[in-house]
């Protein structure tokens, strides 16, 4: 009873109601939001994952200037449907190198978070000069221009150093090399070695566009074909107790 009479007095009392409402959801809201600000905790570490080469980080860079999010989301949740369409759903730890995320719902095209390997490199370059010469019914902007565009990777180490900034695992060797390595992704005739063994073997190295020199092009279809490839979830197992 002493109990219930206690809460009469909150309810019957305005201002302490507000008060201690107040209180509660503040202490509701930091339990939920404090672990937040420590991403160690609430992020699954999951092997495979590795930065961005610094080919592919321009090819990301060309990939949100171009404003390619407005139709494509990057993250497949876990629903029967979307799995089966696009693949294993994503996983958190998937996109946490990426800076800006490419989350979403906003889906005039496919989900891209899956699209490394899907195609081959022609298919890419013929798609991005003329979506519905591939696709017919499809309503993507043409983006040959992109193959025209040559780039030298001048400015790539200070694009990496600032994602160190923010917290990508970029060593300073990386980003010393940071130009030669994006020259080498896009060269299978260079010497690669030292790409492969800084960024792991399942770098893919090749002439993206077909066309000799680097180019934006170069650049993003090396983006699109290492996107979703990294885990390999033919052994991930989701570990809850982590
Ligand atoms: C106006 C919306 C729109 C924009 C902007 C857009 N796309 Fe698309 N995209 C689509 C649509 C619709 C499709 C499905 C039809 C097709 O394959 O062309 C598609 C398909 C794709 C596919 C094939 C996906 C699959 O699984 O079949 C890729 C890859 C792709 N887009 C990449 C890009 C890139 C890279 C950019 C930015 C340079 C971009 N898109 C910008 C609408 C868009």
């Amino acid at each position: 009873m002493a109990i219930l009479d206690k809460h009469k007095i909150l309810e019957t009392n305005a201002t302490l109601l507000l008060i201690f409402s107040f209180l509660v959801v503040t202490i509701g809201g930091l339990v939920q939001i404090v672990p937040l600000f420590y991403l160690e905790n609430t992020i699954e570490k999951v092997e495979g994952m590795r930065p961005y080469t610094p080919l592919e980080l321009a090819g990301r860079e060309i990939y949100v200037r171009e404003g390619c999010y407005v139709c494509h989301s990057q993250m497949i949740r876990p629903m029967r449907d979307e799995v089966e369409r696009y693949g294993h759903y994503s996983l958190a730890a998937e996109s946490m190198y990426d800076h800006p995320f490419q989350w979403g719902s906003k889906r005039t095209g496919p989900d891209l978070a899956r699209v490394g390997g899907r195609y081959s490199d022609e298919w890419h370059v013929d798609h991005l000069r003329n979506p519905e010469a591939v696709v017919p019914e499809s309503v993507m902007p043409k983006y040959g221009f992109l193959e025209n565009r040559q780039i030298d990777g001048r400015y790539i180490a200070d694009v990496m150093a600032t994602h160190r900034v923010v917290g990508v695992p970029y060593s300073d060797e990386m980003l010393e090399n940071g130009q030669a390595d994006f020259l080498a992704q896009a060269d299978p005739d260079s010497d690669y070695d030292a790409l492969l063994e800084r960024y792991g073997d399942t770098v893919n190295v090749r002439n993206f566009d077909g066309h000799e020199g680097v180019s934006e092009a170069d650049a993003l279809i090396a983006y699109l074909q290492m996107l979703g490839t990294l885990v390999d979830f033919s052994t991930f197992t989701p570990d809850a107790s982590r």
